[in-house]
């Protein structure tokens, strides 16, 4: 991907001493693998509330984490967002970011779903939850050690295990329930399999339209979009869906982010902040969780409509910073018991 036109106009006016303070601070400089429609109400709100100009990278979270790498001290990029608290993770890890959750985030976003450093926030959430054919499944699984009991034998599809939603969702049962029920778990549901995994989790909803699969793991937007938009293969069937949300009674359904934190060499630390602040106003939250029919984080903001009408639910409420510590792990888990 070629770079962005203004962020190199931005960097040579500052190298040639052009810009003083007052150019240097006016802008923020983001990376994001997010590049939903209503990002740009989000980016165009904040122009609008600052006056400061927000000049974009979008690729894909390996992509943009590989690029500053390479780009090391002299990288542009003032925030990095992401999906999953595994990717953002991965920027940590990295060495990508720095702690920058001011007193307002730290007031308004809930603490689970922030690094307890502050080197990166949750600004919307997503829940990974169970989807089944109303017409086949007359009990559906309750929760998500239900998806390895022996009565969904040869029923059960879920996309592969290298994807970082299968990573974190295991890496939430390491941390809830151990390591050896972890991989008891892995082992039952891979066994359970109708079909070796593939595609993502809109293709383990489609199969349920086609018959292949009775029941099956998807982030709920994809659902939604399929509901709302028009999906291919999926829009206009979904009445045949039906959804629960596990661990009602236990330890609540495995709720997962796209946030964003700062980056570790940002030249503009003051406007990163300002924009990582905006991101939690009522406003910022209403763009960045209906861009993608994700869940605000806030409690003042209201879920969009067809995301609302999925229904309320209890989430788990484990730090998510978790299931990048457990993220390695999780891969060795379904590496061992051959899940593909
Ligand atoms: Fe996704």
């Amino acid at each position: 991907m070629s770079p962005n036109p203004r962020t190199l106009v931005l960097a040579a006016a500052v190298a040639v001493g052009l810009g003083g303070s007052a150019l240097a601070t006016d802008v923020v400089n983001i990376y994001s693998s997010r590049h939903y429609d209503n990002d740009e109400q989000l980016y165009a709100g904040f122009e609008k509330a600052t006056g400061i100009k927000v000049n974009r990278i979008e690729d894909s979270a390996d992509v943009l984490i590989a690029r500053m790498k390479s780009e090391g001290r002299n990288s542009p990029a003032d925030v990095f967002i992401a999906t999953d608290a595994g990717r953002l993770w991965r920027a940590e890890e990295a060495g990508l970011l720095q702690p920058a959750a001011s007193e307002y985030v730290v007031s308004r976003v809930p603490e689970h779903v922030r690094h307890p450093d502050g080197q990166w926030t949750g600004y919307s959430k997503r829940a990974r939850i169970i989807f089944y054919d109303k017409a086949d499944v007359s009990e559906p699984p309750q929760t998500y050690a239900d998806l390895a009991d022996p009565r969904f034998k040869d029923r059960v599809c879920t996309r592969s295990s290298s994807n970082i939603y299968m990573l974190s969702l295991l890496a939430s049962i390491i941390e809830n329930e151990g390591e050896d029920a972890a991989e008891a778990w892995a082992q039952s549901v891979w066994d359970n399999r109708a079909r070796d995994p593939q595609g993502g989790d809109t293709d383990q909803l489609r199969a349920i339209v086609s018959g292949e699969c009775d029941v099956v793991l998807s982030n709920h937007y994809y659902f939604v979009r399929g509901v709302a938009e028009d999906v291919p293969g999926l829009t206009g069937q979904t009445d045949q869906i039906g959804w629960v949300f596990p661990n009602q009674d236990t330890t609540g359904t495995h709720v997962n982010i796209s946030g964003a934190g700062m980056a570790v060499n940002a030249p503009h630390p003051d406007t990163a902040i300002k924009f990582l602040d905006y991101l939690a106003t009522p406003d910022a939250q209403r763009y960045f969780a209906a861009g993608n029919f994700e869940f605000p984080v806030v409690g003042d903001v209201e879920e969009a409509g067809p995301v609302a009408d999925l229904g309320r639910f209890r989430e788990d409420t484990m730090n998510l910073a978790r299931l990048g510590e457990n993220q390695a792990l999780a891969q060795e888990i379904y590496d061992r018991v051959g899940y593909k």
